[in-house]
């Protein structure tokens, strides 16, 4: 993320966020209690129970001071009793410490206090730069990036948090992480995505390459699964149109000519149809089939399709080429190469 995209999500946020009340406090106390809440239970069920537990408990040391089984009967409702019990324990806990740790390492040392409420309460109470990662986070993020690491993975939780934590503005590490969640919750959501109203859909990778619902990845689910690619060689006076692919997944950063992808098999009218939608200035030329490809990778087999255009017209949709001499320099994608190789005699 640069700091348009960081802009455009703080701007993005301040207009559309709902107004929850655990936003408008700053008591890590206060801020804890919602995030535990939160953790199993839906926004809109999960408020009564916050302003029940709160009324009844106004500070930690009245959580602590309680009888479990009082607390555990104002759980009733909000289901697995555990939780209601480690904050009880907990509270005790904070008690004895005589103050609320107030920085995300401290905040770790505390039993039923992962990397996720450490997160939350450091940056919402105290402002500390630090990332929040739960689900919501990691579809944006996997989205954003076209990232295919598997997020049931640990090093991709740390990958992502090193990223996060360096994108968090220094002026609003709370807003960021509260923006990043509402994203998730409201627009990035895991079956329809609104990305027409998304602030980050400008340098969306998933967005660009129309593949949001192939992210978030899981391990424990991956199967080789069949991917169609067509790919346009639009050939103009100064070479063949190439795109950069995004910083992160496969052939990460490399050079590429501009592709449809498709997890059926499209027919060929369709797919010119749709590169001519996307490259006007090919309308009125001649695209032809050429060789076909394929690759396979750890969970995808990909048939890659290529198709060529000369294009005697430049035009500025053509913001990059490459002559086929170039591209056997350059930094391509495994199955450029194939046709490059092919094509350069
Ligand atoms: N779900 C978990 N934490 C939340 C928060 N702080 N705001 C909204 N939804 C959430
Ligand atoms: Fe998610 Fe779409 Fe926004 Fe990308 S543009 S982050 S896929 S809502």
């Amino acid at each position: 993320m640069n700091s348009r995209d960081t802009a455009a999500l703080l701007e993005w946020y301040y207009k559309e966020k709902r107004d929850l009340p655990w936003r408008n406090t700053s008591d890590p106390y206060a801020i804890w209690l919602s995030e535990v809440i939160l953790q199993q239970t839906r926004v809109d069920q999960g408020m009564a129970y916050y302003h029940k537990l709160l009324g009844q408990y106004p500070a930690v040391n009245d959580l602590a001071s309680a009888p479990i089984d009082e607390v555990l009967s104002l759980w009733q409702g909000l289901g697995y009793y555990s939780r209601g019990r480690n904050l009880h324990a907990t509270a005790k806990k904070i008690q004895e410490l005589g103050n609320f740790p107030s920085t995300y390492t401290s905040l770790l040392e505390l039993k039923g206090i992962g990397p996720y409420t450490a997160a939350a309460i450091a940056s919402f109470a105290f402002n500390e730069r630090v990332a929040v990662l739960d689900g919501n986070v990691f579809r944006v993020i996997t989205r954003f990036l076209a990232s295919d690491l598997p997020i049931d993975k640990g090093p991709t939780r740390k990958t992502f948090q090193l990223l996060l934590n360096e994108w968090i503005p220094k002026h609003a590490p709370a807003d960021f992480n509260q923006a990043t969640m509402e994203l998730g919750a409201t627009v990035c959501t895991p079956k329809n995505p609104k990305c027409s109203e998304c602030p980050l859909a400008p340098n969306c990778a998933a967005f660009s390459e129309g593949t949001f619902l192939n992210f978030p990845v899981k391990a424990s689910k991956t199967k080789v699964e069949p991917l169609f690619l067509y790919y346009a060689a639009i050939e103009t006076p100064s070479g063949y149109m190439v795109k950069k692919r995004p910083e992160m997944g496969v052939w990460a950063g490399l050079y590429d000519f501009p592709f449809v992808e498709s997890k059926v098999e499209l027919n060929e009218e369709e797919v010119i149809l749709e590169f001519q939608k996307r490259f006007p200035s090919t309308q009125n030329a001649t695209w032809k089939k050429e060789s076909f490809y394929t690759h396979v990778l750890s969970h995808r087999k990909i048939s890659a399709q290529f198709f060529s255009c000369l294009c005697r017209n430049m035009s500025e949709e053509f913001s990059s080429t490459k002559t086929s001499e170039e591209l056997l320099n350059t930094g391509i994608s495994a199955l450029l190469m194939k046709y490059v190789k092919e094509i350069h005699i």
